[in-house]
């Protein structure tokens, strides 16, 4: 190739598809949560982004994620501020060679549709991730080849710690961390029940992804059901929800339990924090070991995550669902629609 051919062909791939300043539009955060969330808290705002910087790309979004933390951390932030959250996106212009146009990248660039992304100067706990060519939808490095993926590998390895033949209950088991728990439990040779709120969801659990047995909650007795379900006790316990539930389950471990504590979404939406009843004479009395844990613990680690739970993808082993849905306009209904559980496995919105 030329000098001159390969500058321009160099100029083209770089620049390929970008005529003129591009529009960003974006959510900004107005008013705090009260309850569910609502469309009223936010502003959607446009803005025209500055020609690119050496080393900077220029992504459009493609799927754009919603999480429980979202409802939960926003409390955190002094307002307006604009809203937090994961994404895969379209490399769309480049100044780096190592980020050429077309290719995908994951990263937590909010909710927006288009971001510049300052490829050298990164915060090493918001990593950038170029993704590979996989014959999966791109949206799963949003969910089991993401951070809900790892958060379910690291937690329940190195939190539950499960031996072969253990029994482990999870809450939230329908869900995006909560059904890949249990596949990953089952895996290693564990019996698993878990707890999600509809027939429908527990069937999934049990015919599709091989739980030795799920319950709904909102109509289950939660002691009679584990009675029934996990008849040697409970040796693990994967908490996503919190509250009365956890209660009872801690309440029926064996000795020397551990409980991974992931999240609390029972209470993320109320806006006074509900009380439930005293565990600690279970944990004395069983000599249970309680940890609660940010995945973020395991940046370090994060491809060991990602290459396991592909490697139980390709296998197999390890299967998955998501609810789509539709349209940057309605980020604030699919917030709403995960934390109503509309959602078996991960909730993610396509863009376009
Ligand atoms: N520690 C970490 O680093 C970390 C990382 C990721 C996620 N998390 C936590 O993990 C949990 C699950 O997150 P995810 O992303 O996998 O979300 P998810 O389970 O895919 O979606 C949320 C689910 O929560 C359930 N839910 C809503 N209200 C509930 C209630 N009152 N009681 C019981 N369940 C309720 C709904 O399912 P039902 O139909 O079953 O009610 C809903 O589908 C959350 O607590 C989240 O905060 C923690």
């Amino acid at each position: 190739m030329t000098k001159l051919y390969s500058a321009l062909w160099v100029t083209k791939r770089l620049y390929s598809g970008i005529t003129g300043k591009v529009q960003a539009q974006k959510y900004v955060l107005t008013k705090y949560f009260q309850g569910e969330p609502k469309k009223t808290d936010f502003k959607i705002v446009e803005e025209e982004l500055p020609e690119l910087k050496d080393g900077e790309i220029l992504t459009e979004a493609e799927y754009l994620s919603v999480d429980p933390y979202m409802r939960a951390y926003m409390i955190g932030y002094k307002l307006p501020t604009d809203m937090i959250g994961g994404q895969v996106a379209k490399i769309i212009a480049s100044r780096n060679e190592k980020y050429p146009v077309g290719r995908y990248v994951t990263g937590s660039f909010g909710w927006r549709t288009h971001t510049i992304v300052n490829t050298k100067k990164r915060d090493p706990n918001l990593p950038l991730i170029i993704l590979p060519d996989m014959p999966y939808p791109n949206s799963l490095a949003l969910g089991v080849l993401g951070m809900p993926g790892n958060t379910a590998y690291f937690g329940l390895k190195e939190i539950c710690k499960p031996k072969e033949g253990e029994t482990v209950v999870i809450t939230g088991a329908a869900g995006a961390v909560g059904s890949h728990v249990g596949q990953i439990a089952k895996i290693l040779g564990c019996r698993v029940i878990g707890f999600a709120g509809s027939q429908e969801k527990c069937d999934y659990l049990e015919k599709e992804l091989g739980f030795d047995r799920a319950f709904n909650y909102k109509t289950a007795d939660i002691r009679a059901a584990l009675k029934q379900g996990a008849p040697d006790r409970v040796d693990c316990y994967f908490d996503n929800v919190g509250g009365e539930i956890s209660s009872t389950i801690m309440s029926y471990m064996n000795k020397y339990g551990r409980v991974a504590v992931c999240g609390s979404i029972s209470s993320y939406n109320d806006p006074a924090l509900p009380k439930a009843t005293i565990v600690q004479p279970a944990l004395v009395f069983k000599e249970l070991k309680v940890e609660g844990f940010l995945v973020g613990r395991w940046y370090d680690r994060w491809d060991e995550g990602i290459e396991m739970n592909l490697k139980w993808l390709q296998e197999g082993k390890l299967k998955y669902r998501e609810k789509v849905y539709h349209g940057f306009e309605n980020m604030v209904d699919a917030l709403v629609g995960m934390l109503r559980g509309e959602n078996t496995g991960k909730a993610v919105v396509k863009v376009k």
